[in-house]
């Protein structure tokens, strides 16, 4: 190595070795990101617009939370309000198969709303719209928790999907 003229730069043999486990670690990382994103479908929550908390009473769909069926069988939507300390509506059935978009905003402060057994995790803002999918391919119950603390009756706040056969 030594005697290329134009290598004159001297990388100690351990520092060498370390920056190859470095790089091979960034190559992993990256090669995770794209395996989740588009293998796994892992989502990232991200901006789905404004509503004034104030007045959720009066404007559609907040107004009226619950289950949409879009394709029968196949595909809903759920417009949920979270308040201290419910989750309204609390219970929401689908059919086996079915993909749900949970659609998610709060009428006072700030909630959350994990659902157990599947990749939605998000943060519940008053002010933002939230919304995440799942695909319900196991029948069963799946809670949905409230994970951001929020008062006295945040242990208390959550509520179920049921998956029917
Ligand atoms: Cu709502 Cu904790």
């Amino acid at each position: 190595m030594s005697d290329a003229p134009e290598q004159n730069i001297h990388i100690d043999p351990y520092e060498r070795t370390w920056i190859r486990i470095s790089i091979g670690f960034l190559i992993f990382f990256i090669i995770m990101i794209v395996v989740a994103g588009l293998a796994l479908g892992i989502q990232v929550p991200t901006d789905e617009g404004r509503v004034n908390p104030n007045t959720l009473d009066a404007e559609l769909p907040w107004s009226e939370p619950g289950l949409r069926e879009i394709v029968p069988g196949e595909e809903y939507e759920v417009y949920i309000v979270a308040s201290r300390f419910s989750f309204n509506p609390r219970e929401i059935t689908v059919p086996k198969g079915a993909k749900v978009t949970f659609w998610a905003t709060s009428s006072d402060v700030q909630h959350g709303f994990a659902l157990e057994g599947t990749n939605v995790n998000m943060m519940v803002i008053p002010g933002q719209v939230s919304k995440l999918s799942a695909t319900f391919d196991e029948p069963g119950e799946y809670n949905y928790i409230c994970h951001e603390y929020c008062g006295l009756g945040h242990a208390a706040m959550f509520g179920t999907v049921t998956v029917e056969s």
